[in-house]
């Protein structure tokens, strides 16, 4: 009798230790989590690990503060099982109300990354995820979300980084709430379908470093509000409008730009470079290629000090068509190292200035002079560019590595 309450009160104890041990993770965050587990198809089991009586603060996915409140979540390719397929998906079960909505009860949650969680059958970015106040980091990426980016998403004022890429979203990229987002660098929308660009209160925010609506549907002419942006002076500056069918020219508001290094509108429908490019003073890189550019170039590129790349070329004839003499100035910029204007109308010499480019690059990934009008002896510093760089195109070229000059 006296051995059996013994072997009881044994038992009782290894279970409220294994109990306590087993249950660091926050109940209702477990339930959150499992909650979502269970409007997914998981057909090879990748979360096989989420079960309701381990701790989910053990769950490879999952990181756990002191108190067992969940404070990040990664859900990606590389699930807690690792025999999965390539590309292996979770996806959202046909049916679900609310899916993701379980999500917006991991309150503690500073970082969340989701991709490759099919949100199939036509589900919007879960309301729930604006619940979530203390996120710095949000990344929902190849989701097949649709609908408008949620303006409750301006609640989240903690974010540093916001980025839905990849997914199928409409409407405006930014809602008027974004103002709220003081802390916020990274803002990156694309690979989307979103068809404007939305409230210009991005221009109230200070602290930005990356700007990246690529591969949209937004039409129209870039809207010189877009000049009152404001990078932070720090990091490498970046705003990237390529993908979209933009028309009319580039505006000059955007050298107005604080801090901006690197300005990518590619392949766009843009048809000139602001006049007054000379003010950009900050650009590094200027990547404009497959547009529908014309005109010459404006005398101002001669003051870009910093640039290191400039890239006005096209695929073929059909898109950037500039025309008029190369500048002399350009070849006395001091870092320039990537000079591509392929499949444009330059002619005249190349000025003796130009080259040696692609100092940091071997062989020179971007310099490319192809498909031109223009003429004369090769400057003896970009003898080392292949032939190739410079034809087909541009008959009257000549010197090494093209044959001799006579
Ligand atoms: C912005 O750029 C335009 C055109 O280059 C210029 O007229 C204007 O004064 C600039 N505004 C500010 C605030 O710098
Ligand atoms: C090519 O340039 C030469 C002058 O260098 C000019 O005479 C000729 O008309 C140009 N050809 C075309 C097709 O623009």
């Amino acid at each position: 009798m006296r051995m059996a309450s013994l072997l009881l009160a044994v038992t009782l104890f290894a279970a409220i230790v294994a109990g306590a041990s087993a249950q660091v993770c926050d109940p209702a965050d477990q339930k959150s989590l499992l909650d979502f587990k269970d409007q997914l198809d998981d057909p090879e089991n990748g979360l096989a690990p989420w079960t309701p009586n381990s701790d989910c603060c053990t769950w490879q996915e999952v990181r756990c503060d002191g108190n067992g409140r969940v404070v990040s979540l990664s859900l990606s390719q590389t699930f807690s099982k690792f025999d999965l397929p390539d590309g292996y998906q979770l996806k959202v079960k046909r049916g679900i109300q609310g899916a993701g909505a379980p999500l917006g009860g991991l309150t503690e949650l500073t970082e969340l990354f989701i991709q490759r969680v099919a949100f199939r059958f036509a589900h919007p970015i879960p309301p729930q995820l604006s619940d979530l106040l203390k996120l710095t980091s949000l990344t929902l990426f190849e989701c097949e979300f649709i609908g408008e980016i949620p303006a409750s998403f301006g609640n989240l004022v903690r974010l540093n980084a916001l980025v839905i890429l990849n997914n199928r979203l409409s409407g405006p990229a930014i809602p008027d709430t974004f103002g709220n987002l003081q802390s916020l660098n990274t803002l990156s929308l694309a690979n989307n379908g979103l068809t404007s660009l939305g409230s210009q209160k991005l221009t109230l925010l200070k602290n930005l470093q990356s700007v990246d609506l690529e591969d949209n549907k937004i039409s129209g002419a870039i809207p010189p509000w877009l000049g009152g942006l404001t990078f932070s002076s720090t990091i490498t500056a970046t705003l990237k409008l390529s993908g979209n069918p933009f028309t009319g020219p580039i505006p000059d508001e955007l050298c107005n730009i604080s801090g901006l290094m690197s300005l990518y509108i590619a392949n766009t429908g843009v048809t000139a470079l602001p006049a007054r490019i000379g003010n950009c003073q900050s650009l590094k890189v200027l990547y404009l290629v497959n547009n529908k550019l014309r005109g010459s170039l404006p005398p101002g590129m001669g003051l870009l000090r910093n640039l290191e790349t400039l890239a006005i070329g096209s695929d073929d004839k059909n898109f950037n068509r500039m025309s008029g003499p190369l500048l002399p100035a350009l070849g006395n910029l001091p870092k320039l190292n990537d000079f591509d204007i392929a499949n444009n109308d330059f002619s005249g010499r190349i000025p003796t200035t130009y080259g040696p480019f692609a100092i940091f690059k071997v062989p020179p990934e971007m310099t490319r002079f192809q498909g031109n009008n223009l003429s004369g002896e090769i400057p003896v510093d970009l003898r080392g560019v292949p032939a190739d760089r410079f034809r087909p195109g541009n008959p009257g070229l000549c010197g090494t590595p093209l044959p001799p000059c006579n």
